[in-house]
């Protein structure tokens, strides 16, 4: 698919007013994307856990307006009107009219929660993205005749639009697994939108626990935008982009298998290769605390005297994600409790697991 195949044609119907809301996850890579062109285009492709109980609910109240000069919306978070949200969904909404030609013709009222505190250093921007992405999308259904807008069509468009707000966001729309980004072994895979892991996928990974260890609830100290910015011109980015497509072709296997001895080794490899991306650059960064450290070595050392097959994840900051299999619950569980909240900042964690992708709330 091209980014033309989502330009509307003329719409057929006329709404005056209506709400919208959805529900989206978060997810977390395995196979990490950083690095990326104009318009939101990965380096390399990138693949992710849908998540279950991190998740944004967002309602979308539109009222046609006269005048169609420019964008109109308020925001609000938690029932507060957030002003400094407005500027990154200005550009969101820049980066997507000529795909969503009615977003001038309306006043919208953007009202939205998270499951997550805000200050929980968890971005709330994969899940804030794709939820405002699906309430547009059912705003565009409701514009066009049934035909036009297919299932697969709304999916993948409020991927493809989500992508524009966040680049993670896009794969937050469906679950469990999701690629995005080309990658020759996966057909159907897109730079443009996510797309669901379409081979076999062992019994092992059904269910899996992901623990979010809040090490340091703070501001990102960089932002992704410059993060990804600093893919540009750095020493070692290529090799980076060739070893994302080698992990994600490997992979494969390892799902079908339920090869949990390899998944941790490049589960852990990709974490550690983000870091190292930031450490490398000009100008570096060092986004992990030690207390990260301290949990990453705690992790090897419990690892090593159980034969456990938990392991770690990180994104572009100082928090742990702990995850492991359904069947080892209990006892992962209970090393957390016991060996890991103490690094915690106070204590606090998120228990997670993989889950199934975006809901439409319906009202009343
Ligand atoms: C480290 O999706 O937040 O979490 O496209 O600039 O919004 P933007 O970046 P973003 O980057 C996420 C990077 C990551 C890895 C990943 O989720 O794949």
């Amino acid at each position: 698919m091209t980014e033309e195949q989502f330009i509307p044609k003329t719409y057929s119907e006329i709404i005056e007013s209506g709400s919208y809301t959805w529900s989206s996850p978060s997810n977390i890579a395995l196979v990490k994307y950083w690095g990326k062109r104009d318009n939101q285009i990965p380096e390399n492709p990138s693949i992710s856990f849908t998540l279950d109980a991190c998740k944004t609910t967002t309602t979308l109240s539109f009222s046609k307006k006269g005048n169609q000069d420019s964008f109109s919306f308020d925001v609000f978070l938690d029932g507060k009107q957030q002003d400094d949200f407005k500027p990154k969904i200005e550009t969101f909404f820049k980066r997507i009219e000529a795909y969503l030609p009615f977003l001038k013709n309306y006043h919208f009222k953007i009202e939205t929660a998270n499951t997550f505190p805000h200050s929980s250093g968890i971005a709330s921007s994969a899940s804030g993205m794709s939820a405002l992405a699906l309430c547009l999308m059912s705003i565009e259904k409701d514009l066009s005749t049934p035909l036009e807008v297919t299932k697969d069509y709304f999916i993948k468009k409020a991927s493809f639009l989500a992508r524009l707000g966040s680049g993670s966001a896009c794969r937050s729309l469906e679950g469990d697994l999701v690629v995005w980004g080309n990658h020759d072994e996966i057909d159907g895979s897109s730079d443009l939108f996510g797309f669901k892991y379409p081979f076999e996928v062992h019994d092992v990974f059904k269910n899996y626990h992901d623990t979010i260890l809040l090490v340091d609830k703070g501001e990102k100290q960089v932002s992704s935008t410059v993060g990804h910015g600093l893919m540009h011109g750095h020493p070692f980015a290529k090799e980076r982009f060739k070893q994302a497509h080698i992990n994600l072709s490997s992979l494969i296997n390892i799902f079908k298998i339920g090869d949990l001895k390899t998944f941790i080794d490049i589960v852990e490899s990709e974490a550690l290769t983000l870091h190292a991306m930031m450490m490398t650059s000009m100008p570096y960064f060092i986004l992990m605390k030690p207390n990260t450290l301290e949990i990453i070595n705690k992790i090897w050392t419990f690892r090593k005297e159980t034969g456990s097959h938990v392991c770690f994840t990180l994104d572009a900051g100082a928090n742990v994600h702990v995850l492991y299999p359904e069947n080892e619950a209990e006892q992962v569980y209970e090393f957390i409790k016991s060996e890991l909240v103490a690094y915690c900042q106070n204590g606090h964690y998120i228990c997670d697991r993989i889950g199934f992708g975006a809901k439409e709330i319906l009202g009343d």
